[in-house]
C-alpha cells in the first residue's frame, strides 16, 4: 500500500514501502541522516502498542530512578517523538504549537532515550551502525487497531466508524502502513545483541519480570524495593493521574477546540487492558482480523502468544 487513510477522507500518496503522512517527504532524507549516539536507547513500537509505558520504564532506568524530574519535565520533552514535527505542514505545526522534534533530539542530552514509530526501513541508518540500544515493543494487532481508532477520535477528530478505520488499517493506509511489516521486522532482528523485544501483554502479565529485563539489558541494577517503586510508578492508575506522561494537557487543548467531542472521546490514557478491542470490534472484523494475520504469518514463526 502506498496510499494513506486521513481522517477528512483525504488519500495521500507516498512512496512505495509505507504509508504515511504526506508532509513526511520532506523531512525523510533528515531523519535518515540524523547522527546516532551509542548511548542512546531507542522506544521503537508502532503506534499504540506500549510505546509511553516503555518510555517511562527505560527513561527512569537510565536516569537512576530520577522521579522527581520524571513528574517534573513532560515525559514528550525528556524522551522526545523523533519524527513528530514531520508529519504536519509548517503552518499546522506553527499553529499547534509544534516544535522541531528533530532539532530536539539533536539537541538532547546523553543518554537520550528517543520515540518513533518509523519502520525499520525509514529511521536513522546510523542505528544499523553505531548500534545503540533498542527496545521494540509489539502488542496484538486487534488491541493496536482498537486503540489507534480511539487515538484517531482524540487526536485527529476523526467520526468515522470503527469498521472503516479497521477496514483502513486492514488494507495498511494508517500513517505508518502495515502493523505486521512493522512488526516482524524487527522480530526478525530481535536476537541482535543491542535489540530487546517485548510485548505489552507480557507487561500486563508480569511487569517486574520485564522491568528486570529491561534493567538488564540497560545494564542497571534494581534493589527489590526500587523493583517494586518502579512497578506502582509504572501501573495504569499511576500513570493516568501523572500528567507528565498522561496527555492530558495536550488533549484538554483539543477538547477546548472540538467541544462537538467532549464527553464521547476517550482519553489518552483510556483502558490499558489486553483483549479490549472487543468492545469495538464486531465479530465479521474480528475474521477479517484474524484471515490478515493469518495470512501475515503463514511461515514465519512468530511465536509470541497474546492470550494465554
Ligand atoms: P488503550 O488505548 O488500549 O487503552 P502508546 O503509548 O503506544 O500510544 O500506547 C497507548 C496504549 O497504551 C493505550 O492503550 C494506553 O492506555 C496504554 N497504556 C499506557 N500506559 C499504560 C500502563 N501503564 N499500563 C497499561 N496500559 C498502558
Amino acid at each position: 500500500a502506498n496510499q494513506t487513510f486521513h481522517s477528512d477522507g483525504v488519500i495521500r500518496m507516498w512512496p512505495p514501502g509505507c504509508a504515511m503522512f504526506a508532509e513526511y517527504r520532506n523531512h525523510a532524507d533528515r531523519v535518515r541522516h540524523l547522527t546516532v549516539r551509542k548511548d542512546d536507547v531507542w522506544i521503537l513500537t508502532y503506534p499504540k502498542s506500549g510505546t509511553t509505558w516503555t518510555q517511562e520504564m527505560a527513561w527512569l532506568l537510565i536516569n537512576n530512578l530520577d522521579y522527581e524530574t520524571a513528574r517534573k519535565i513532560p515525559q514528550t520533552e525528556r524522551s522526545p517523538y523523533l519524527e513528530l514535527g514531520c508529519l504536519v505542514d509548517e503552518d499546522t505545526r506553527r499553529k499547534a504549537n509544534i516544535a522541531d522534534s528533530v532539532r530536539a533530539v539533536e539537541m538532547l542530552q546523553s543518554p537520550r532515550c528517543i520515540k518513533s514509530h518509523l519502520p525499520l526501513q525509514l529511521l536513522p541508518k546510523q542505528l544499523w551502525t553505531v548500534r545503540p540500544k533498542i527496545i521494540y515493543v509489539a502488542r496484538d494487532v486487534k488491541d493496536v487497531a482498537a486503540s489507534y481508532y480511539h487515538h484517531y477520535r482524540l487526536f485527529f477528530g476523526y467520526t468515522g466508524s470503527c469498521e472503516d478505520f479497521v477496514e483502513a488499517f486492514l488494507a495498511e493506509i494508517v500513517p505508518y502502513g502495515s502493523v505486521w511489516d512493522h512488526i516482524l521486522d524487527f522480530w526478525n532482528i530481535r536476537h541482535e545483541s543491542n535489540v530487546m523485544f517485548n510485548t505489552f501483554e507480557e507487561m500486563k502479565k508480569d511487569l517486574p519480570r520485564v522491568v528486570q529485563r529491561t534493567a538488564d539489558f540497560l545494564d542497571c541494577t534494581l534493589t527489590s524495593e526500587q523493583m517494586k517503586r518502579l512497578c506502582e510508578h509504572l501501573s495504569f492508575e499511576s500513570m493516568k493521574e501523572n500528567r507528565s506522561v498522561s496527555h492530558e494537557d495536550e488533549m484538554a487543548k483539543l477538547r477546548g477546540k472540538e467541544t462537538n467531542l467532549v464527553g464521547k472521546i476517550e482519553p489518552f490514557m483510556r483502558k490499558g487492558e489486553v483483549g479490549g478491542w472487543k468492545n469495538d470490534v464486531t465479530p465479521q472484523l474480528e475474521e477479517r482480523l484474524n484471515v490478515y494475520t493469518e495470512g501475515k504469518l503463514a511461515g514465519v514463526g512468530y511465536e509470541l502468544k497474546y492470550q494465554e
